[in-house]
């Protein structure tokens, strides 16, 4: 027994080591932490339960059977994260660069099927070159069960991905296909090939910063969904995200205590919309003076900041929030926008976690640029992806909503369970000057003409009540109003029940 206890604790002492002492100071150096000390940053204290700590690579080819290091390049395990279960796999980049070889794989997947059985949901810390390149295809197929997992647990439980150094290959395709992303800024990477690999086929010499750091992923491919400036404010950001997300797809909102009271008015409100229409304002101060507390984990919040997402609570349960931004292109919708926005929805259908949507928005963005970028593809992704969804939906207009727009976001057409508007609102196929010199071109040069026609439009249709008439508009509410109509509105949805129709899976245009 002894003997045993002295061989675990040595062997024991042996993983926690990974790559080396000289490889951990090199990270450190890098302002980087080791894999073990992020999940302990990670994970409530002491509540970290390691597997497959011994599991050595079975590589043979280069030398590879005289390195074998006990854990292999990944720590693998589960813990808890205020008290909720997560499953979670760390890239130890200290070992092989954290390639995956098949035996690495193979903890990863174990750890994949443990979330899926379990319903939980999984964090991938990545900070890894991706297959073991000596392995060959043997990491290639490890890499593949991996995605295959991906795919089946994707909409069953949450899947966060966090980039915490440079990863290639599969290590960026796998979080890809997770619901998250995010990095650390200046210290982590994603790209299929790196640098290198791209001088020698492309002759192009970029750094790994301006070929895929956080900022050309979260301004300009959209990839990462946030980044923050190191590993433990990441890790934290990471805690205070799980804290909002359901365990799986079947399981309760989670509901925490709040201060905030329900039916809190908020006055300044009533002043938030200015009187001239063509005047931007914050769409987040209307967000912000909504949710519990003030506290709300924007996602992709430096791209498409014509457009909002990100979640909140009411009365304690997690919300998710879709806003036109006035302050951006004046809210409108344009690929990116549609696109970030259909993805956030889709998430908070897949975990019925309700949606409430800001509407103020002039309509598509015309041009050849997003024509020939596909916005009408783009756009429909919204447009279904609101269509599609069943969970809770209320929507509040607060000025604009113009045009095929108006439709999109949420509307009572696309089975908007409560539909507000603010006094403001202007619900109309476009604003009254373009819809006058369209429908009065023939007296173009009659200027007073026009002007009286242009306000005969304004005082028709610039208003919600046109909409209210149809029923469009189930209400017309006060501005400082708006969070006690949300609030009651979620309480009276929560038996909420609707299914579409049953199909394999529906062809949302990609
Ligand atoms: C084996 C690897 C490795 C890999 C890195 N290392 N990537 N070993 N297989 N894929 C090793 C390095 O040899 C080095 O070992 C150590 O990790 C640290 O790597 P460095 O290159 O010194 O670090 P850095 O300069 O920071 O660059 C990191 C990197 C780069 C950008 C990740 O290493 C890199 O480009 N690696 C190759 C990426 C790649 O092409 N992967 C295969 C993808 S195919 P020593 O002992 O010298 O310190 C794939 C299939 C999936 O993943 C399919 C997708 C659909």
């Amino acid at each position: 027994m002894k003997h045993v206890l002295a061989e675990l604790e040595k062997r024991r002492a042996e993983a926690r080591l990974g790559g080396g002492e000289k490889r951990i100071a090199a990270q450190h150096a890098k302002a980087k932490l080791t894999a073990r000390e992020r999940l302990e940053v990670l994970l409530d204290e002491g509540s970290f339960e390691e597997f497959d700590m011994y599991v050595e690579h079975r590589g043979t080819d280069f030398g590879m059977e005289k390195t074998k290091i006990p854990g292999d390049g990944v720590v693998t395990g589960w813990g808890t994260i205020n008290g909720r279960t997560v499953f979670v796999f760390a890239k130890d980049f200290t070992v092989f660069g954290g390639s995956l070889s098949e035996a690495h794989a193979g903890k990863i997947m174990k750890i994949q099927d443990m979330a899926l059985k379990n319903r939980a949901p999984i964090i991938g810390l990545f900070d890894a070159g991706g297959a073991r390149i000596q392995e060959g295809v043997a990491a290639l197929g490890g890499y593949g069960e991996v995605f295959q997992r991906n795919v089946l647990a994707s909409g069953v439980i949450p899947q966060i991905s966090v980039i915490m150094g440079p990863c290639a290959g599969g290590d960026v395709y796998s979080p890809a296909m997770t619901d998250f992303i995010f990095m650390v800024r200046d210290s982590s990477y994603m790209f299929v090939t790196g640098p290198d690999v791209v001088k020698t086929v492309t002759n192009e010499t970029v750094t790994a910063e301006e070929l895929g750091g956080a900022s050309i992923h979260t301004t300009r491919s959209s990839i990462a969904d946030g980044a923050y400036d190191n590993d433990v404010e990441t890790l934290l950001e990471m805690r205070r995200l799980i804290d909002l997300l359901p365990l799986n797809n079947r399981a309760e909102i989670p509901e925490i205590d709040s201060f905030d009271t329900a039916d809190r008015i908020e006055m300044s409100l009533d002043t938030l919309v200015p009187d001239n229409a063509n005047k931007p304002y914050d769409i987040k101060e209307l967000i912000l003076k909504t949710v519990d507390e003030g506290d709300f984990f924007e996602i992709q919040a430096a791209f498409a900041k014509n457009i909002v997402t990100g979640f909140g609570r009411i009365e304690g349960r997690t919300v998710g929030f879709v806003a036109n931004q006035p302050m951006v292109l004046a809210g409108v919708l344009d690929s990116d926008a549609s696109r970030k926005a259909a993805r956030f929805v889709r998430f908070c259908d897949a975990f019925s976690i309700p949606i409430v949507t800001f509407v103020d928005v002039p309509g598509f963005l015309p041009g050849t640029a997003q024509e020939y970028g596909g916005l009408i593809k783009h756009g429909a992704k919204l447009l279904f992806a609101y269509g599609e969804a069943t969970v809770p939906k209320i929507t509040i207009i607060t000025r604009k909503a113009y045009g095929g727009a108006y439709d999109v976001m949420a509307s009572k057409h696309l089975r908007g369970d409560l539909n507000y508007a603010w006094p403001s609102a202007q619900i109309a196929v476009m604003g009254a000057k373009g819809a006058v010199e369209i429908i009065f071109r023939a007296q173009n040069g009659d200027a007073e003409g026009l002007a009286a026609r242009t306000k005969e439009y304004e005082d028709r249709f610039l208003s919600p009540f046109v909409a209210a008439e149809r029923g469009y508009i189930d209400e017309v509410i006060m501005p400082h109003s708006t969070r006690r109509r949300i609030a009651r509105g979620l309480r009276l949805l929560r038996n909420k029940s609707l299914e579409n129709p049953w199909k394999k899976h529906d062809n949302i245009p990609l």
